[in-house]
């Protein structure tokens, strides 16, 4: 349970998380075209790699943090340009923003270049907004990622959010309002196109003709509404394993260790088994960063380039204070159309 106390007030009490319909059922989303804005890109993104931004690779395989660009001032054709640039580097860092004061409407605005929004069934928003905006907040009262689920050795809770759609979420902002006092905190991400990479043709071949069950019925869900709500009220879809990616074409090892946990036509010990090395190989830091949240820093991700988790080693009664807004992309598409459903039944 929390010990310490959080002695001062929110920095940005506008923006706590409120729920006043309680949970509400997980919305599932009807098929739909889906728009890609990174496809529209100059390859070249010359609204974000001007001469004055600094721009910095975090690891050669994912992350690249850039300093001295205002996100909220960019154009469409800059919007764009993030969009292809996070499907690239599967997250880019944005420091010194002032994204956190420009109130709701410019920031649905700015996040609904991308898509549709998410509509989260049970996080808390801020009052007079909706379930768009997604509040993640931790202090002495409403506790932290270790009081919502308990006792455990650790917390790593890799996953791709919300993935139970044909059409999944694509680039994903999340920003920080205010960082725990003594620190901790991060976000770390994985790079999924890097670890379908590293993979031996073997094992690609393996892969190229499976599809994986997801469910909203999550890890995170069961915790906060119970599994019997979470199971009768489940949003569920099948995706490819591997998948090609809409901007960048690059296979992505589409796997989601809360959300998909079935193989199809695998029985349950080769699933099982199958899922656990993956779900295990996504995690090497070979292809992961870990992003320190400073004061005005936003956090754009491409969620079919890269799966990420919270690090809440933060500690107990101290406030942390983050939002994130998630558009959906496209339909996912198998990376191998040709190999993918077919299996030899002879054998
Ligand atoms: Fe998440």
């Amino acid at each position: 349970m929390p010990t310490a106390k959080t002695s001062s007030q929110p920095l940005y009490p506008a923006y706590l998380p409120t729920r006043p319909d309680g949970y509400a059922a997980t919305i599932d989303v009807p098929p739909f075209e889906g728009n890609e804005p990174g496809t529209r890109a100059d390859p070249a993104k010359p609204h974000l790699l001007r001469p004055d931004v600094e721009v910095t690779n975090i690891t050669p395989r994912i992350g690249t943090e850039l300093r001295g660009i205002q996100l909220s001032k960019l154009s469409q054709e800059g919007l764009d340009e993030i969009a292809l640039f996070a499907a690239e580097r599967g997250v880019l860092v944005f420091r010194d923003q002032d994204f956190a004061d420009i109130g709701f409407e410019r920031q649905l605005e700015i996040a609904k270049h991308y898509g549709p929004l998410h509509q989260h069934p049970t996080m808390g928003y801020p009052e007079g907004t909706g379930p768009e905006f997604h509040v993640v907040f931790a202090d002495e009262n409403a506790g932290n990622l270790r009081t919502l689920l308990g006792p455990r050795t650790s917390y790593d809770l890799w996953h791709i959010d919300q993935t139970f759609t044909r059409n999944v979420p694509s680039t994903t902002f999340f920003w920080v309002l205010e960082m725990p006092a003594s620190g901790g905190g991060d976000t770390a991400f994985t790079s999924l196109t890097a670890a379908y990479e590293a993979l031996s043709p073997t094992f690609k071949s393996l892969l190229a003709p499976l599809s994986l069950f997801h469910t909203s019925a999550s890890v995170g869900e069961v915790a906060r509404v119970g599994t019997e709500r979470a199971l009768r009220e489940a949003v569920s879809t099948t995706h490819p394993l591997v998948i090609r990616h809409p901007v960048t074409g690059k296979p992505s090892l589409f796997v989601n260790p809360t959300i998909a946990r079935r193989i199809e036509g695998m029985l349950p010990e080769e699933s099982d088994t199958l899922l656990k090395f993956l779900n295990d190989h996504i995690k090497s830091l070979d292809f992961s960063c870990r992003v320190r949240w400073e004061k005005g820093s936003v956090v754009v991700w491409d969620q079919r380039s890269a799966a990420h988790t919270a690090v809440p080693d933060f500690k107990d009664g101290e406030r942390r204070h983050m939002v994130r807004i998630i558009p959906y992309g496209s339909q996912t598409k198998p990376a191998f159309p040709d190999m993918y459903g077919k299996t030899n039944e002879s054998t």
